[in-house]
């Protein structure tokens, strides 16, 4: 059975059409524009990119910038990927083998454990407890661990609850993972996206010697649309890697190699990190202030660190109605809850613009009136 990717299905239907588009997870994209005006490079220099296949591991300056992020990194343990949604299949396709088993947190982004349960391999969840501000369950995490665990499948920061694992939680999925020699694979796009003073998250990679680490531009950097993400891996997995990546996509972009170069210059990154955290900060701001207006039906954990975060409501309406009448009445889209298992709860990004944010809010708080009016 092909186990479909429930959340990106259900944004590829709706997301390009409402005036309103809360689904997202990453900081508001930047314009090419705007990106080289604070960066300070002429936009010029785009002229002379030639749209050849880059290295087909990507450009070896931006791989020594990717390398320079990460302790005792170089650039060979470095591969460039389309995003982290191809980091995250090339690593199912080249750990997991026939019996393996895999654990996954939930509710979680489901892009390694659904590529992994599309090749068979059986999929084991832990739970992250709501009522405990989405502490990670790890007697849970001891009792499921097992011979067959091959990959802990870990988001730090979290999606969808913007939790940032306690280092006792680190410890502890360490201490499950080397129990049985288990890889622990960390999606890290949203590091970078810390709320308030939170410091940037550190990187699983160098904390235990199997580690697998994913990133991306997309999120913290605030450009999905450049398709540049990266594996950090132990130099000897990376001729695996590579021999798929090779069928899959053979390159990253041309242009995204060279945009993220232009990224990650040391010059210019702090000046994206500081515009995702003005955007964060005062989204959030800007969100709290609007579900305020149903205080008694609405909940939030405060997410510690992410664009978005998960919001719990009291109406007799569950999550996938509630969300098409947003995007039919309201032409304002949210992401179900059930898309991760979690009904009358649905995921709303809020590092945009304050108008455009207010706006589609308010939207969302009319649908709720309406509802709370006709369920008297
Ligand atoms: C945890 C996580 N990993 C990976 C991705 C895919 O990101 P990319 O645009 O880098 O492919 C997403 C996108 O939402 C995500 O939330």
């Amino acid at each position: 059975m092909f186990h479909q990717f429930k959340i990106e299905s259900y944004l590829t239907e709706h997301e390009k059409n409402v005036a309103y588009n809360y689904s997202e997870s990453g900081v508001h994209p930047i314009k090419i524009g705007d990106f080289f005006e604070l960066a300070g490079r002429d936009l010029a220099e785009i002229s002379n990119i030639e749209m050849d296949y880059p290295n087909v591991r990507g450009k070896v300056e931006l791989r020594e910038k990717i390398a320079s992020l990460y302790p005792d990194a170089n650039l060979n343990n470095i591969l460039t990927t389309i995003g982290a949604s191809e980091a995250n299949y090339l690593i199912a396709e080249t750990i997991l083998k026939p019996g393996d088993e895999l654990i996954a947190l939930q509710p979680a982004y489901m892009q390694l454990p659904g590529n992994a349960q599309n090749n068979g391999i059986t999929l084991k969840t832990v739970e992250l407890i709501e009522a405990q501000n989405w502490a990670l369950n790890t007697d849970q995490l001891m009792a499921t661990v097992n011979s067959n665990t091959k990959i802990i499948s870990i988001i730090n920061p979290h999606n969808p609850t913007g939790h940032i694992l306690t280092q006792t939680e680190v410890n502890a999925i360490i201490k499950a993972a080397s129990s049985v020699g288990a890889w622990i694979v960390a999606d890290e796009v949203y590091a970078g996206t810390e709320r308030g003073d939170t410091p940037r998250t550190p990187s699983f990679w160098g904390q235990y010697d199997r580690v697998i680490a994913v990133n991306s531009m997309s999120k913290a950097y605030g450009m999905p649309g450049l398709r540049i993400g990266w594996i950090v891996a132990p130099e000897e997995l990376m001729p695996q890697f590579q021999l798929r990546h090779e069928y899959t996509t053979i390159s990253s972009t041309m242009l995204g190699n060279e945009l993220a170069n232009i990224a990650l210059d040391p010059e210019v990154r702090p000046k994206l990190t500081q515009r995702a955290r003005e955007l964060i900060n005062f989204g959030f701001d800007t969100l709290m202030d609007m579900l305020a207006v149903h205080n008694d039906t609405y909940s939030v954990v405060p997410p510690e660190a992410s664009a978005m975060c998960i919001v719990r409501y009291d109406l007799p309406v569950d999550s996938l109605e509630f969300v098409n009448r947003l995007v039919h009445e309201k032409s304002t889209l949210v992401v179900p809850g059930n898309c991760f298992g979690l009904d009358r709860h649905f995921r709303c990004s809020s590092a945009l613009p304050e108008v455009y944010l207010r706006e589609g809010l308010a939207n969302i708080n009319a649908l709720v009136a309406e509802i709370k009016g006709q369920s008297k």
